[in-house]
């Protein structure tokens, strides 16, 4: 403000002495022209004669403070003017000391000398002064007629304008200070507001919510509604990581406790038996291989969100399938059947997929009987290029209720809970990692017959061939 403020005064100031210097000169070349005008009507007189004449002209329009100078110089008869002091021909005023007359002669002296045309001059007791001078002859007679104003009514007129403006500029920037101070203050009495509850929550409270109500400013509320949902999923994860640290701590615990419990049953015994020595060895055993699956399932779940979890390769689909379901078919008595499994390659990290597949048929294996159990993979193609592997047995099946909830970590139904020797309830999460890291999906279907479950596990990038 201030800036523009100074560039508008200065236009203003340049522009108010340049009307008022045009209008002076507009006014002193008339005022010239009548005079010679008057002038010319004397042709055919001698110099003095016109000298006289001239003098008796300006003397009508006498001079004094703020009005016109006229004169008519005449080279070697002598000058006519209205105010014949600036000429140089004055003694010292009353207060004037001899210097100062001296360089007020000076100055008149210049005057003497023609300048055609305008010209701007420093005249004696007068100031800075607008002159316009003319020549002409009158008859044989060459004369000089000028007229000439004070500039001190232009210097007058910009001092005016510089108060006005300093007084203006003052009371107008004195507002604008107060109302962007004001402004200023609505904006950032939210935002400091804002800044206390940032640093709440970064001295580690995650309760805090910012205000996102009463008529704020737009880009402040939107701010405080963006910080609020992202503190929401702060607190959601906080609070899953949380009881996913408390399940698996627990799921380590039960068989850490029981293999200190059989080692100290051993350590009782004063002469355990050799019965007694392997029976405990592999209980210890068993647990052992438990712990290492669930290490390796937290593992594999940390390493899902990676960038780098998935390996991907071409895999030739069919040779893939049933190398994987023939090893299958090894670890249980099950009715195992395979469907008819498409020819064609799949871009899929072939370790991950593998290991997605195992889980579904060990779930499918344990829910259903030993010996006629149906345990079934379907590989279909999907247009356009995905590829669903279906796991289908004839167990008790997956109720409604429990469709989505079977893939959260450590989420066991009810009936696998009190199963024994159930496991921790991190297949299915283990799956619908892999799955989520291919860009796929994984689902429980409704089972082809009465009872049973479907699980079926999609995934893109497919070509059939
Ligand atoms: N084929 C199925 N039939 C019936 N219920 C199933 C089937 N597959 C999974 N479930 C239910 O879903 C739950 C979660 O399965 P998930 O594979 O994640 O865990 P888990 O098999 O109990 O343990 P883990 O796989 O870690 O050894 C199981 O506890 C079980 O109750
Ligand atoms: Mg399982």
């Amino acid at each position: 403000m201030f800036v523009s403020a100074a560039v508008v005064f200065l236009v203003v100031y340049q522009d108010t002495g340049a009307q008022l210097e045009s209008e002076i000169d507009r006014d002193i070349s008339g005022d010239t022209g009548q005079l010679l005008q008057s002038l010319q009507a004397l042709k055919g007189e001698t110099p003095t004669q016109i000298r006289a004449a001239a003098t008796r002209y300006v003397l009508a329009q006498p001079y004094h403070a703020a009005s016109t100078l006229l004169f008519v110089l005449m080279p070697g008869v002598g000058t006519a003017s209205n105010h014949p002091d600036v000429f140089g021909s004055g003694r010292p005023q009353a207060g004037e000391s001899e210097a100062e007359q001296t360089l007020e002669n000076a100055e008149g002296r210049t005057l003497q000398v023609p300048r055609l045309g305008y010209s701007t001059a420093r005249v004696p007791d007068v100031g800075r002064m607008r002159i316009f001078q003319q020549r002409a002859d009158i008859g044989a007679v060459p004369v000089v007629a000028g007229a000439g104003e004070p500039l001190s009514l232009v210097e007058r007129a910009q001092n005016g304008v510089a108060r006005a403006f300093v007084l203006a500029g003052i009371v107008v920037l004195g507002l604008a200070l107060i109302a962007s101070y004001l402004a200023g203050a609505r904006v950032s009495a939210p935002l400091r507001r804002m800044a206390q509850v940032a640093t709440r929550v970064d001295a580690g409270e995650l309760g805090p919510r910012m205000e996102t109500s009463n008529g704020r400013v737009d880009e402040v509320r939107v701010l405080a509604e963006a910080f609020n949902r992202m503190l929401d999923r702060l607190s959601e994860a906080f609070a899953s990581q949380r009881a996913f640290v408390a399940d698996a701590s627990h799921e380590l615990r039960t068989p850490l406790t029981v293999i200190s419990g059989q080692i100290e049953v051993l350590a009782a015994q004063e002469n355990p038996s050799s019965a007694e020595v392997t029976r405990v060895e592999q209980l210890v055993r068993a647990e052992i291989t438990r712990i290492s699956r669930l290490v390796d399932d937290l593992l594999v779940l940390a390493q899902a969100e990676r960038t780098d979890f998935l390996r991907i390769e071409a895999i030739d689909l069919r040779p893939f399938v049933t190398d994987l379901w023939d090893g299958l078919t090894l670890t249980a008595e099950r009715r195992f059947e395979l469907g008819t499994v498409v020819d064609g390659t799949l871009h899929a990290d072939p370790d991950r997929l593998a290991q997605a597949l195992r889980n579904l048929a060990r779930n499918a294996i344990e829910h259903t009987t030993d010996g006629p159990g149906l345990v079934r993979l379907d590989v279909r193609p999907l247009a356009p290029d995905r590829i669903s592997f279906v796991v289908t047995d004839d167990g008790p099946g997956i109720p409604d209720h429990e469709r989505e909830r079977v893939f959260e970590r450590f989420h066991r139904t009810d009936s696998a809970r009190t199963r024994a020797g159930g496991g921790a309830g991190l297949g299915l999460a283990i799956v619908r990692a892999i799955a989520e890291a291919h860009r796929g999906s994984v689902r429980v279907r409704d089972p082809q017959g009465a009872r049973g479950a479907a699980i079926e596990l999609v995934l893109p990038g497919f070509a059939a061939s």
